[in-house]
């Protein structure tokens, strides 16, 4: 069974978090002599000489109409990379703790690893990118906290089928992470919903991919009021900048420019693979539910280069295990990807 004091760190629970001005004096007044700030102002047009709130609340209060579930269980991060380090910082013991990753996958889960002195236990996906129960019950011991599942996955694309994972989510007595950066580009539905069922399931979204906000750094993670409040507690105080947080607002009302932009994406992902078969350097394109495609050539560095020396950047991902052969490419705009196919065409 699943008890959050079990594997909540012990300095973290007796954690007394910062008290900043903005959490002791919540509210309006005239005039604000409490944090230090610059009253003059600053030397710009728009002013940032006051801290940003530090939990955030119009932002959360916009998404969780948006994600149909309470701010109290909306926690935002500097970047979902941020909400990943957190987890490491509040759940697992340096040098003690353990978790499981299951790669081919997003190489931040590992570095956050490392960065916070935790050991890594991989089992690789199947030869089908899905998961492998057997080899993942295997490897959990008494001391793994944190199972990191990325759906759709990078660099795979693929989706991870439901069911494991809910296997996952009923056995193990840790935390399962779910990464949906790219879940707005998916068939499959989120995971959010299932955040009632079960206590021990962190869900993480991002504004960086479908939303076009890379350069804001806010990502998202969604658990249970519990989990949060640790998240929250661990956090530094003011994680996301004002500036962010007021175009991350603004372009939470343009959810209608999202969608036609994910329609279009999908469109030119069909595109795109379909001419890109028609390269006898291309050996397969793995089925992708996300805004990019792995693709299995015969020569990734050869194709990788020329691409490089026409001013176009894919990512060389052959170097990983499952991967072989393969480059991840991004879907972009109509004209890129057609700039990009009539390049091909001169590989030899
Ligand atoms: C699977 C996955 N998770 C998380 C991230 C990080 O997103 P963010 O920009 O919110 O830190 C990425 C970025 O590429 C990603 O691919």
């Amino acid at each position: 069974m699943f008890n959050l004091n079990n594997i909540l760190r012990e300095n973290i629970k007796n954690l007394t978090p910062y008290s900043s001005a903005r959490d002791e004096f919540q509210g309006e007044a005239s005039v604000y002599l409490d944090a230090n700030e610059n009253a003059f102002g600053s030397p710009l047009e728009d002013q940032y000489n006051r801290y940003p709130d530090p939990l955030q609340y119009n932002v959360k209060k916009r998404l969780s109409e948006i994600k149909g579930l309470p701010v109290r269980n909306i926690f935002l991060g500097n970047g979902s990379d941020e909400a990943i380090d957190i987890l490491f910082r509040s759940f697992c013991n340096p040098g003690v703790d353990n978790v499981i990753l299951v790669p081919p996958t997003y190489g931040m889960y590992e570095v956050s690893a490392n960065i916070n002195d935790i050991q890594t236990k991989k089992v690789s996906l199947t030869e089908e990118f899905q998961l492998n129960l057997e080899g993942i019950a295997e490897a959990i011991d008494q001391n793994t906290k944190l199972i990191f599942i990325c759906s759709p996955n990078n660099p795979t694309g693929n989706s991870i089928n439901r069911d494991n994972v809910e296997t996952l989510l009923n056995n193990f007595d840790g935390i399962v992470v779910v990464d949906e950066a790219y879940i707005n580009f998916s068939r499959q539905k989120t995971f959010i919903q299932e955040l009632t069922e079960y206590s021990n399931l962190v869900v993480l979204q991002t504004l960086s991919k479908a939303w076009g906000l890379a350069g804001l750094r806010v990502g998202m993670a969604f658990a249970s009021e519990e989990i949060i409040e640790v998240m929250n507690k661990v956090k530094p105080p003011y994680n996301i900048n004002e500036s962010s947080q007021q175009l991350a607002l603004k372009a939470l009302a343009n959810v209608e420019q999202v969608n036609g932009w994910i329609k279009e994406t999908l469109l030119q992902r069909d595109k795109l693979v379909l001419a890109l078969k028609a390269f006898d350097f291309v050996l397969d394109i793995y089925p992708s539910d996300a805004n990019f495609i792995l693709v299995k050539t015969t020569d990734p560095k050869g194709i990788y280069n020329f691409l490089v020396q026409k001013g176009i950047i894919v990512r060389d991902r052959s170097k990983i295990d499952l991967c072989e052969g393969s480059l991840r490419i991004t879907v972009g705009t109509p004209a890129e990807n057609e700039t990009l196919i009539d390049t091909l065409k001169n590989f030899k």
